[in-house]
């Protein structure tokens, strides 16, 4: 099982997005994806609803930072995966959630201002590092790059972030309208019609080398690579890698639409 929270401070950085790649990526190499959708919007939990049961991706919602390890704790399993969608607020249950993930995933699109709020949530995983003593697994994923050109605005991002001593997953998220159109359908961007959505080739192409260097990231981590509260969150009995006995399901009722 990988814990993976998507966090930028700054709205519109890709996050949502990003939650619905991996999560329709993961899916499809064979697991199981909650995606625990954090942000009272709800549009991750709204777009897993659509997907339907073949999807093998649901979500859960009314997420506080008193229940966020116990929905852990209840979710664990081994060929399940967990993709935490957090709202652009800096607060505790953000800072829950990167305590407890295996790899903290910042979006940025290619302005200062993205960078700004990808710094914010640099320094709260510092400042929680610092406290707990521990390592945090952390990487940049670019969002919304132009396919065909570096902008000059994106290249200055990408040159500050790297000089903070950020690690970057090497797959940036292009700009394609089919990762739109996945949320203004129902389904996966695998079952979308390509006869009405223009390089819908190219958006799986790159969704599946997102998925691929993301799961390499978790897994060059090793083990040691779980947040600082996670030995905290499964002490209670429930080795990681061992499933809930009666209580493994995500809560249907809490499925947003469903
Ligand atoms: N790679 C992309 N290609 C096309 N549109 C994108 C891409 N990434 C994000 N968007 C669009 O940008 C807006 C903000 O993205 P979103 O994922 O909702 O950001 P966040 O969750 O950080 O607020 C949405 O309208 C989304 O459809
Ligand atoms: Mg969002």
């Amino acid at each position: 099982m990988a814990v993976i929270a998507v966090a930028n401070a700054k709205g519109g950085s890709g996050k949502t997005t990003t939650v619905a790649l991996l999560a329709t990526e993961l899916a499809r190499s064979g697991a199981e994806v909650v995606v625990l959708d954090c942000d009272p919007l709800g549009l991750a939990a709204d777009w897993a609803s659509r997907c339907g049961p073949d999807s093998r991706i649901t979500a859960v919602t009314d997420i506080t930072p008193g229940t966020l390890a116990d929905h852990l704790r209840r979710l664990n399993r081994p060929d399940r995966h967990i993709i935490a969608d957090l709202s652009a607020a800096r607060d505790t249950l953000m800072a829950m959630a990167l305590g407890l993930c295996d790899l903290a995933l910042i979006p940025v699109q290619g302005s200062a201002l993205d960078a700004r709020g990808a710094i914010q949530v640099l320094e709260l995983i510092q400042c929680i590092e610092a406290n707990a003593r521990a390592h945090i697994n952390r990487a940049i994923v670019l969002s919304r790059v132009n396919p065909l050109v570096a902008t000059r605005s994106l290249r200055t991002v990408r040159d500050l972030l790297l000089l903070r001593g950020m690690a970057m997953i090497e797959t940036p998220v292009v700009e394609r309208g089919a990762f739109r159109e996945m949320f203004e359908r129902s389904g996966t961007l695998y079952t979308l019609d390509a006869g009405q959505v223009r390089n819908l080739d190219r958006a799986q192409a790159n969704m599946q080398a997102l998925a691929r260097d993301v799961m390499a990231r978790i897994e060059r981590g090793g083990r040691d690579a779980h947040g600082p509260f996670a030995q905290l969150c499964y002490q209670h009995g429930i080795a990681t890698d061992e499933p809930c006995a009666n209580d493994d399901e995500p809560s249907r009722q809490r499925v947003k639409g469903a």
